[in-house]
């Protein structure tokens, strides 16, 4: 009996991976953290699945429901929003399935990031502009920021940021970032990127909140940064007629393969 944690993707039920679909075909039990996760997935659980909600649980009675399936040699799929590597609450449920010595294992996702950076057709690392990505959020109710891990530090970077869970902190955004970026530096709001209801919202650091309507106060992702503009970066080296890489050799064996500025 295993627990296989698989990254639900950022909403459309299409943006899963076939591993992740195939596991949750497989598996005779289904737990899904309901605020995020389309309920379209759920369509892959076989029939006669024990599919369960886990929104409104708490720790404690999912780590239940995962013993009742291991006594009964059930395997689980359980459903997270995006990927699992951030804020998918994965690491506290993990820490108890080890100490009961309950096998798991782990699938990715397409995590919001990436759906958001797709619904604004944008690349994030631009030549000369930006070559990082800082995943990010500001201080919750319940989820202080480890010190150091401010705005304002990583503002500091000028890398692109790409802030989650914070976009009723729209206040605090813009104060911290304006003094690093300027106020003409662009920004963007993405809403349930990928779900049908997706809104897209470019504007500058500046115009952020006037930008962002009332209706607009959860799932959704901040980016900001100077490669957001799609302009004034330099092309890569990568596809440079005169650069000498593996599958395009100037001269044969050359040391000079850089890997660094795309995938090919
Ligand atoms: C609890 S975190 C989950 C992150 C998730 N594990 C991931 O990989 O993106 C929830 C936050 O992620 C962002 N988020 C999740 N799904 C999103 C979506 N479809 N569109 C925009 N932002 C999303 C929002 O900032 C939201 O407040």
């Amino acid at each position: 009996m295993t627990v296989h944690f698989i990254g639900a993707g950022p909403g459309a039920a299409d943006l899963i991976t076939l591993r992740g679909r195939d596991l949750i075909a497989a598996c005779p039990v289904c737990l899904y953290a309901g605020s995020l996760v389309p309920e379209g997935l759920l369509a892959h659980c076989p029939p006669g699945a024990r599919i369960v909600n886990t929104a409104p649980m708490d720790l404690d009675a999912i780590i239940a429901e995962i013993r009742t399936a291991h006594a009964a040699g059930q395997d689980v799929a359980r459903l997270h929003s995006g990927d699992l590597s951030v804020w998918s609450a994965m690491g506290e449920q993990l820490r108890r399935l080890r100490a009961l010595s309950i096998p798991v294992s782990v699938t990715p996702g397409v995590p919001s990031f990436a759906a958001a950076a797709a619904a604004l057709e944008a690349e994030l690392t631009l030549p000369g502009l930006a070559q990082s990505v800082v995943l990010t959020r500001t201080p919750g109710r319940a989820s202080a920021m480890p010190e150091g891990e401010t705005l304002r530090n990583f503002a500091a970077t000028g890398a692109t940021l790409a802030i989650h869970l914070s976009i009723v902190n729209l206040d605090a955004v813009e104060a911290d970032l304006v003094p690093a970026y300027g106020p003409e530096c662009p920004a963007a709001v993405v809403y349930r990127a990928s779900w049908p209801d997706q809104k897209v919202i470019r504007t500058t650091l500046a115009g952020l909140r006037a930008a962002v309507t009332e209706d607009i106060t959860r799932t959704a992702l901040i980016l900001v940064g100077p490669a957001l503009a799609g302009e004034g970066f330099d092309e890569s080296r990568l596809y440079a007629a005169d650069y000498d890489r593996r599958y395009r050799p100037q001269s044969a064996g050359s040391p000079w393969t850089d890997w660094s500025h795309g995938d090919d």
